[in-house]
């Protein structure tokens, strides 16, 4: 049989029923991506893989909620888990405040669940959120996931928002202004923005944090989630790829490179707000390491391995650093009414 490859599958697509949504472009891609690949380290580095003390400070901010909890019975849950390397990570210092929680894995990689099982062996894995079994509360955390989920461009014309879409010029994917979209679909304040203007929303990022929130309204629990991304919706055109540690252009072979996008902390949040949740944040990545300690466990580390001290240090201050991922990444939690206050924010 011969393969045909996404790019050749998406033109054929957009010259026999015209032009698709940037939301189909960027799913297709990302699925295809994930799909067959793991791409860390080779295409882009995560925070967890920077160093062993991001997961660590994770797995201490659940062991604290939970002890202070009461320690029930819970559930680890993770979204996107990459190659497993924080729910590792996270489970040893859980373990050592006696919390070893079956895990589950939000996963739609095969390739990605073959390299979690290595790391996590007794995990069990879901293609969505909503398939978590058991009523026990849920302690969820999600690293870099939420920017890899299809967005929505809207681009200001003339005289109305348009839907952007994505269309084909000979071999070549190019985005073009598609139909206009109703006034409802954008916020009040930024309707009459200038001609040109590009406003994003994510609907399956919404989506997926709303089934978070109703979980753990309902059973209790918390959930953390780090991205990159602003604190406030605004306009902008973030649709990002990557490949081989560089920046490419997004209209450039679909599911050969990494598709993401600014996540918006103001529509997460309000997304994710509900009676009986309370939300935290979003701070930065920085503050929130700082404030979990990470200055003290780079001294232990340090301390335990004197001769890799500078190595230690700098991947410290890759996470830490406003310059590097310590101001661009932030930290935002929500936690079910009756669960104590998180600790780093
Ligand atoms: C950028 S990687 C982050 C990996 C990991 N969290 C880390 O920090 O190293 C994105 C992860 O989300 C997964 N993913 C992307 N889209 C997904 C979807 N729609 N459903 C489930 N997982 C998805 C990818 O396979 C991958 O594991």
């Amino acid at each position: 049989m011969i393969e045909t490859s996404l790019a050749d599958r998406l033109r054929r697509l957009i010259a026999s029923a015209g032009p698709i949504p940037v939301s189909l472009y960027m799913a297709e891609a990302n699925a295809a991506y994930y799909g067959t690949r793991d791409p860390l380290g080779r295409d882009f580095i995560t925070a967890p893989e920077v160093s062993q003390m991001f997961g660590e400070l994770v797995g201490l901010w659940i062991a604290d909620l939970w002890s202070r909890a009461g320690a029930p019975p819970v559930r680890y849950v993770e979204l996107g888990p990459g190659r497993g390397t924080l729910a590792a990570d996270a489970a040893r210092a859980m373990r050592a405040a006696a919390l070893a929680p079956p895990v589950h894995f939000v996963e739609t990689s095969p390739t990605l669940r073959a390299a979690q099982a290595e790391r996590v062996p007794g995990a069990t894995w879901h293609d969505r959120f909503a398939d978590i079994p058991g009523d026990e509360p849920l302690l969820v955390v999600a690293n870099e996931f939420f920017d890899a989920l299809p967005i929505r461009q809207f681009v200001r014309g003339r005289a109305a928002w348009h839907e952007r879409l994505v269309t084909i010029e000979g071999e070549r994917f190019l985005p073009a202004a598609g139909p206009s979209v109703p006034d409802a679909a954008i916020p009040e304040s930024l309707r009459g923005a200038d001609e040109g203007s590009v406003l994003e929303v994510a609907p399956m990022a919404a989506a997926v944090i709303g089934d978070i929130a109703d979980a753990i309204a309902a059973r209790g629990g918390a959930a953390l989630v780090f991205d990159y991304g602003h604190v406030r919706t605004g306009l902008g055109d973030t649709l990002q790829a990557v490949a081989a540690n560089r920046y490419a252009d997004p209209w450039v072979a679909p599911g050969d490179q990494d598709l993401t996008a600014h996540v918006d902390f103001q529509a997460l949040g309000d997304a994710a707000r509900r009676e009986r949740v309370s939300l935290f944040g979003p701070t930065t990545q920085g503050a929130w390491l700082s404030e979990m300690g990470i200055d003290v466990r780079t001294e232990a580390l340090s301390r335990a391995a004197p001769g890799r001290s500078p190595e230690i240090a700098s991947a410290r201050d890759r996470l830490v650093s406003p310059r590097q991922m310590g101001a661009l990444f932030k930290a935002m939690a929500f936690v079910a009414e009756g669960w104590p206050q998180p600790a780093g924010f």
